[in-house]
């Protein structure tokens, strides 16, 4: 039986192929996309959701409009990263297929309402807006969530878009604490492993050799979002954050870390958005999430790469059938 999954995502050249990731694999079953601002604001990433919908050829895909504020305070994107449109480094014409007329937070209510509980995972790759509202709409939705895995936050790595906090993180701490004090199993990953995730160029390359449109676009995307990374960390390509998430539910076994106390720090101006992770367990706090510390990459990459090729062959199949 193919996992249910719910995506919440902010693209996000990242967040880009975490969602065709979700959609190469056989195991996984999207039951809808929540937009969440994030990287760019909500009028553009739910318009970036379908444009990747469409050009994974799933027009059939439910996308949802989440909130387009965090809870407290005002949007910060990351045009510096991600570019003017959330998808800069290759064209993509505008979506034609639609956008649903649910909000994404009252998908995200309904759905765990209607599934069998413990049945769906949450995938959160964006600021934890939409999921933080959902649990404080209707709380007893907490008990009929399998287990939340997300991309946030950092301990050892520290934070990126301030010394002390990850951008996820950082967007929305009010979210996050309310998700962070859920009691919903949670798998975290920061960037700690992401950061161990590279986009190399013999890993881009191995994408490249895909071939064909789809190959193009996803080399455009990584090309273009691994530029400022590089830049400030000096490093041999850009850490490939979202897609971690997708990959943990394919092969857990890339993946180790271990069961800690996180708290999100959500008053200091200094340290607001700061992950407060309690890795050596000093604190006595329970502990809440599951920290994910190290990754096999090249298996990461593997995986990734396997995948996104066999999605490139079934669209062409599916365009042989068709002419
Ligand atoms: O800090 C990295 C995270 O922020 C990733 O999810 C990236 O897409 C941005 O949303
Ligand atoms: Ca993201």
């Amino acid at each position: 039986m193919a996992e249910k999954i719910i995506i919440d995502t902010d693209p996000g050249q990242d967040d880009a192929l975490a969602i065709l990731l979700a959609l190469a694999s056989p195991e996984l079953d999207v039951l809808g996309i929540v937009a969440a601002a994030g990287n760019v604001p909500l009028s553009l990433t739910n318009v970036n959701i379908r444009k990747i919908c469409e050009l994974a050829g799933r027009p059939d895909i439910k996308v949802f409009a989440g909130c387009s504020q965090p809870m407290d305070g005002a949007l910060v994107t990351a045009e510096h990263v991600h570019g003017a449109t959330g998808l800069d480094g290759a064209d993509l014409p505008e979506p034609t297929m639609p956008l649903q007329d649910q909000h994404g937070v009252d998908f995200i209510i309904e759905t765990l309402r209607n599934k069998q509980a413990g049945t769906v995972t949450i995938c959160t790759l964006g600021p934890l807006t939409n999921l933080g509202k959902a649990l404080a709409k209707e709380p007893e939705i907490a008990g009929r969530i399998r287990q939340i895995v997300l991309m946030g936050g950092g301990c050892f790595e520290g934070g990126n878009i301030t010394p002390a906090a990850e951008f996820n993180i950082y967007v929305d701490p009010q979210a996050a604490a309310v998700v962070f004090g859920s009691g919903v199993p949670i798998v975290m990953m920061p960037l700690d492993v992401t950061h161990k995730t590279l986009t190399t160029r013999a890993r881009v390359e191995a994408i490249r050799r895909i071939g064909g449109h789809f190959s193009e676009v996803l080399v455009g995307w990584l090309d273009y979002f691994e530029r400022f990374d590089v830049a400030k960390y000096g490093s041999e390509g850009g850490p490939l954050h979202d897609p971690n998430v997708i990959a943990y539910l394919l092969k857990p076994e890339l993946y180790s870390g271990r069961l800690c106390n996180v708290e999100i720090e959500t008053e200091s101006e200094l340290t607001k958005g700061m992950t407060v992770t309690d890795w050596w367990g000093v604190s006595g706090r329970p502990k809440n999430a599951m920290f994910m510390r190290d990754v096999d990459a090249d298996g990461f990459y593997a995986l990734l790469t396997e995948r996104l090729a066999a999605l490139a062959a079934k669209q062409a199949d599916a365009r042989a059938e068709t002419t």
